[in-house]
């Protein structure tokens, strides 16, 4: 388990061996990393490596003098750090990784090691950020609790947690008591059946137009809520990385922002849905040529952050692990764009959730709020634990609030099987 956090020169050396290893097939030498940092000495890199063996990312070899075997992160890479040693065992590092390798090599499964060393939060951590509430546990990292969001949210303590994920209720309504009811019993409400244009049967999807102005007020108050609890229990520099649907995202990122939150940004999920592109109802043969609303092919997900406490965003990681977003490679930055199509039969046949989001978004979307994948992500309208199951993929501590009991358990029984997908 991972309790100590790398500074950022660590962090730097730690990196070079990967990649240097993944360039050449070679660990570099003392020598070598001495001149790729221009260290004036040898004895710095020592010092450094002896850092690194003390926070558990490197370990000496048993019975070979000189010889140093590092586990990077997730403890699957094993290397011989000696002069021109040989290599002794080698995964990729995770954090180097595009999101396909990382999750073909989380899902391997044949090194259960990742499930107790890969931990992006203590459990001491996790118990103090979860002890006013009363919670379940998925895995050793993934506590689950079941109640209304904005209530647990009042009652986190400060500074608590690094990033929240989430994809709310868009429009509030959808997941109120009337509405979700009817769509459980299958008649009528907010939520409709697309219309069928191949055979195939549909899942009801949400109609956000018919919000009135008071659905408005409440869901732009609900929001402006939200954010100012949020920001309460983040650090300074957390990110909150919120869905939404470009019919509602202007009023409900406006709420995020009046709470407080710093817009830094959107990404946008290119996704083809059957949500809009009708034609005006009941003149369809009148105006074929119409549709009333664009058929939606985008998702926006607001990007804000907390303020930093600390001058520089630098300072700010140092300080508390939180500012900056983590790439996706040393090559290659975090996008704010991501192409990913509604979740698949399998992912719905594990979560048959109204809104499930799929695997291979939430994990790219997660891995990257946690730039030094150090910290707890919360989502506090966790669904099926499509967000927590993400989390637990990469690594990384997560809470997830529910108020749905059927969805509390559903998120109970699904978690094992999203987490072991590969997305
Ligand atoms: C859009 S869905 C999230 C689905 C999730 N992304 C998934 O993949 O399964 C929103 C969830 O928030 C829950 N919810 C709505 N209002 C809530 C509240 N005030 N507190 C906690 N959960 C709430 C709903 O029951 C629903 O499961």
């Amino acid at each position: 388990m991972f309790r100590y956090t790398l500074t950022p020169r660590q962090d730097d050396i730690l990196r070079f061996l990967v990649h240097h290893h993944r360039q050449t097939g070679l660990i570099a030498s003392v020598r070598e990393i001495q001149k790729h940092f221009n260290f004036s000495s040898s004895n710095a890199v020592a010092g450094h490596l002896r850092a690194l063996e003390h926070k558990g990312y490197l370990a000496r070899s048993k019975g070979k003098a000189r010889s140093l075997t590092f586990s990077v992160r997730s403890s699957d890479a094993a290397i011989d750090a000696d002069h021109g040693g040989e290599v002794l065992a080698w995964k990729e590092d995770p954090t180097q990784l595009d999101l396909g390798t990382l999750v073909a090599m989380e899902q391997s499964g044949d090194d259960k090691r990742s499930e107790s060393t890969v931990q992006s939060a203590t459990e001491a951590e996790l118990d103090r950020a979860t002890a006013n509430l009363t919670s379940i546990q998925l895995d050793a990292r993934t506590r689950l609790v079941r109640g209304d969001a904005l209530d647990l949210l009042a009652r986190m303590p400060a500074n608590s947690i690094t990033a929240i994920v989430t994809d709310p209720p868009y429009g509030l309504i959808e997941y109120d008591d009337t509405n979700h009811g009817k769509m459980r019993e299958g008649r009528g409400g907010v939520w409709r059946i697309p219309p069928k244009f191949d055979g195939a049967q549909r899942s009801p999807l949400p109609r956000f137009t018919v919000l009135t102005e008071k659905d408005r007020d409440r869901l732009y108050e609900f929001f402006r809520l939200f954010g100012k609890r949020a920001i309460e229990l983040l650090v300074p520099g957390g990110h909150l990385i919120i869905a939404s649907n470009p019919l509602l995202s202007t009023m409900t990122f406006r709420a995020l922002m009046e709470a407080g939150f710093e817009k830094r940004g959107e990404v946008i999920r290119l996704v083809t849905t059957l949500r809009g592109g009708d034609r005006p109802k009941g003149a369809e043969q009148e105006f074929p040529q119409i549709s009333v609303l664009p058929r939606s092919c985008w998702e926006p997900w607001g990007l804000f952050r907390k303020a930093l406490s600390q001058k520089t965003v630098a300072e700010n990681l140092r300080v508390w692990s939180a500012g900056g977003l983590r790439r996706i490679s040393s090559e290659e930055p975090f996008k704010d764009f991501v192409e990913c199509p509604p979740a698949r039969g399998v992912e719905l046949e594990l979560a048959p959730h109204p809104s499930l989001k799929p695997q291979r978004l939430m994990r790219y979307l997660v891995r990257a709020s946690l730039p030094l994948g150090r910290g707890i992500v919360l989502d506090p309208f966790a669904g099926s634990g499509a967000t927590l199951a993400a989390a637990s993929a990469v690594g990384y501590a997560s809470i997830g609030f529910e108020r749905d009991a059927e969805y509390l358990g559903m998120a109970s029984k699904s978690f094992a099987g999203l987490k072991a997908l590969r997305a």
